[in-house]
């Protein structure tokens, strides 16, 4: 088991396998992104061998994400070989958060693979908005992606980034069509990751009025459940459906993080919100021997801080982080 120095039990991995994404979503990226150099990546092999290192150390629920995960290259053969840890029953879960894009390509071998759930970014149901949002996303294709999902049995939770005067007026709505589906909806907080073209000032968007405005057409009872993420949910009485707020800038939920992340070239940030990382890279390759790779991730969780120091900075205006979303994809 991996203790952190806060006394948090660390399962949960969540690897970013690519910082690539065939979206440019405003609040994440600027439209025109420098990515890594292809050759600093880890290979699909590398990237096994990480993750089947930290299941060894005690990770019970591994999550790939990206940039978006499902543009990688080859990446079901990964997903595939991933899949043995849950025959075996080392690891619970196996998911991903995707922005849906190749769902119809993926479904159903995804299913296959023992992915029970995926979440699927997606922050309106209206395409010209979609537009606007993703700069470089198609609707049709996303909405086909989230059925071909649904068909294959995915259980699937919507995330939506609360944007102020984007899409404040539309959460309803998506809470009717996620309980209409069968879907559950997470609501995010936009945090200051990364340079972007924009100025996210004006989009924060605090939930605890999201939540006071839903509550006035909705039934919310608060719930006690916990995925291991940071949303805190409550269900929605009218639809059966459950409902998830991240709230990272009004509402630290750091005490009770059980996290760390990896990034495609094999840097473990301990904490969304801090610049510290370890260099596993050199570990994994300085030796056939998992040692060395181990004793890499377990001084990194020793350096794990205690959380996150996100503020909207309304004077500079600058990122709390200067690394973007898509390196270590939430
Ligand atoms: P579930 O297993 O469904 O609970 O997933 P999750 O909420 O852990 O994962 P998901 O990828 O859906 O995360 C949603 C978003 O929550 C991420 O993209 C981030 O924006 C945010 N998030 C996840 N983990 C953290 C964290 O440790 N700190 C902060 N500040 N935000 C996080
Ligand atoms: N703040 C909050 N959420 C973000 N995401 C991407 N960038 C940000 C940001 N700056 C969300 C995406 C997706 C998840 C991986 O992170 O919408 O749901
Ligand atoms: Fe791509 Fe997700 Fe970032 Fe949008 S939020 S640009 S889908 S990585």
């Amino acid at each position: 088991m991996m203790i952190d120095p806060f006394d948090r039990t660390i399962d949960y991995l969540r690897v970013s396998v690519t910082d690539r994404c065939d979206f440019r979503c405003v609040y994440c990226m600027a439209e025109n992104m420098t990515f890594l150099p292809k050759k600093d990546l880890l290979t699909l092999e590398e990237l096994d061998r990480l993750c089947s290192c930290f299941i060894d150390l005690g990770i019970k629920k591994l999550r790939l994400t990206g940039g978006e995960p499902l543009v990688r290259r080859d990446i079901m053969t990964l997903i595939r070989s991933l899949g043995r840890h849950l025959a075996s029953g080392a690891l619970s879960e196996l998911t991903l958060t995707t922005n849906g894009s190749q769902l119809t390509r993926y479904a159903m071998e995804l299913r296959d693979c023992g992915v029970g759930r995926i979440n699927v970014s997606l922050d309106t149901l209206d395409q010209t908005r979609f537009q606007a949002i993703t700069r470089w996303g198609r609707f049709d294709q996303v909405m086909a992606g989230i059925a071909a999902a649904k068909s294959a049995g995915l259980h699937i939770k919507i995330n939506a980034v609360a944007l102020k005067g984007v899409n404040e007026d539309e959460l309803s709505r998506m809470l009717a069509w996620c309980g209409a589906e069968g879907f559950d909806l997470t609501l995010i907080e936009t945090m200051p990751m990364g340079e972007i073209d924009g100025d996210r000032t004006g989009q924060y968007l605090p939930l605890s009025l999201v939540r006071a405005r839903l509550a006035n057409s909705w039934t919310l009872t608060d719930l006690p459940d916990c995925t291991g993420g940071p949303a805190r949910y409550v269900r929605v009485e009218e639809t059966g459906g459950r409902l998830g707020f991240i709230t990272p800038l009004s509402h630290n939920f750091c005490e009770s993080c059980n996290r760390v992340r990896v990034t495609c070239t094999g840097q473990m940030f301990m904490c969304l919100g801090q610049e510290d990382a370890a260099d596993l890279r050199s570990a994994l390759r300085i030796s056939d021997s998992d040692l060395p790779l181990q004793a890499a991730i377990l001084e990194g969780i020793g350096r794990k801080p205690k959380g996150h120091d996100f503020v909207i900075d309304r004077r500079t205006r600058r990122p709390a982080v200067q690394r973007h979303m898509s390196v270590t994809g939430g």
